[in-house]
């Protein structure tokens, strides 16, 4: 099939204007269908999703070998066409924990020469820090990065969740093809400074939470029981008081959405992608069927009198809570 599609910056290359974002088949979500996120990815490339998201660290390398697998069982043409977008940099324990990150030049081509392995390809064709490393100017990490590029390894550079500082710093290093950051109906840091950074640099966005990790996907319920381990267990947006307020909020949408006759996850994912021809959004689809819900915001329009409805539902500030627990909104360059 065709879908739309966006280019990735000045720089990168032309993508599906929605990409699939793999994470949730792995982890941070609780518990997964191995089976139906493979057929979730094969539905996707069918359906003519080009851009499949990942990180080398989401479950320990259990992302990209699944992405691999997939890969490995389409049918050529669509293998062909899919595009790798790879995140690395996160350390973790055997135990699962989380203990910093490493953008120093040897990691990164480590990083590399493992994620190509898994994936089970001869290029990523978007690779990128998941979070700035304290200890490594951003200079040196885009540098290397830049070196894996020259060697054929890596096609296009990314960034993911850094400010406008260090974009400019980034891009000043080597073309940056996109910023991968999270941007929703309800988390819209973005618009004051980064946005109006990487439009200056013809830089794209790819957008990532563009649901809240469900929390805005109208199918999200207070009594739903989270595994231990899954983001929204410890996610301040889900909590207690945040999360019937940002509930509440949700059903002002789903007025909007039934007077359309879509979805409220619909109007949310036609929102982020009405913003600009510069964002694409990233959707984090397990399933064969929340995957058609999410393409079927594809067909919808929004017109200056929807807009207008959906701010007055939902403001800029609305949302209750940050998007992510203290001690992991202090790794964000994006929130300084
Ligand atoms: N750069 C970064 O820092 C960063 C951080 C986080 C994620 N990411 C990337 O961005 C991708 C997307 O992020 P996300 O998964 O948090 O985004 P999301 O799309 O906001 O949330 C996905 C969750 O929403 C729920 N959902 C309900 N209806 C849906 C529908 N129609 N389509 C899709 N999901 C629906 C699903 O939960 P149920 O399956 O439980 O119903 C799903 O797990 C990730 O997979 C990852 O690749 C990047």
């Amino acid at each position: 099939m065709n879908l739309p599609t966006r280019s990735l910056g000045t720089t990168g290359p032309q993508v599906s204007a929605l990409g699939l974002g793999c994470m949730g088949m792995s982890a941070l979500y609780g518990e997964s269908d191995r089976a139906e996120s493979v057929a979730t990815i094969h539905a996707a490339l069918d359906a003519g999703v080009a851009l499949l998201d990942t990180g080398d660290f989401y479950a320990m390398g259990h992302n990209e070998m699944l992405i691999g697998e997939a890969l490995r069982a389409a049918p050529a043409a669509a293998r062909e066409k899919a595009l790798t977008s790879v995140k690395f940099g996160a350390l973790r324990d055997p135990d699962g924990g989380w203990s910093g990150y490493d953008g120093r030049p040897g990691a990164v081509k480590n990083f590399a020469a493992y994620s190509l392995q898994r994936l089970g390809v001869d290029h990523i064709d978007v690779y990128r820090i998941a979070r700035i490393d304290p200890d490594v100017p951003i200079e040196e990490t885009v540098g290397a990065i830049a070196e894996l590029v020259e060697k054929g390894h890596v096609r296009h550079i990314g960034l993911s969740e850094v400010g406008a500082e260090t974009i400019r710093r980034a891009a000043a290093t080597a073309p940056i093809s996109d910023l991968q950051i999270e941007y929703s109906l309800i988390s819209r840091g973005i618009e004051e400074e980064i946005l109006p950074t990487t439009r200056e640099l013809g830089i794209s966005i790819t957008a990532y939470g563009v649901l809240s990790r469900g929390l805005i996907s109208g199918h999200f319920t207070r009594d739903r029981q989270l595994a231990a381990g899954d983001f929204r267990s410890f996610s301040p947006r889900f909590q207690g008081e945040n999360l019937q307020h940002n509930l509440d909020l949700v059903e002002q949408l789903r007025k909007i959405a039934e007077q359309k006759g879509v979805s409220v996850a619909q109007i949310a994912i036609a929102w982020v992608l009405s913003r600009g021809d510069d964002i694409v959004p990233l959707i984090g689809a397990r399933t064969r069927t929340r995957l058609t819900e999410a393409l079927g915001a594809l067909d919808v329009t929004l017109d200056d009198a929807d807009l207008a409805a959906i701010e007055e539902a939902v403001p800029a500030d609305a949302a209750a809570g940050d998007r992510y627990p203290a001690a992991q909104m202090a790794h964000l360059d994006s929130e300084r």
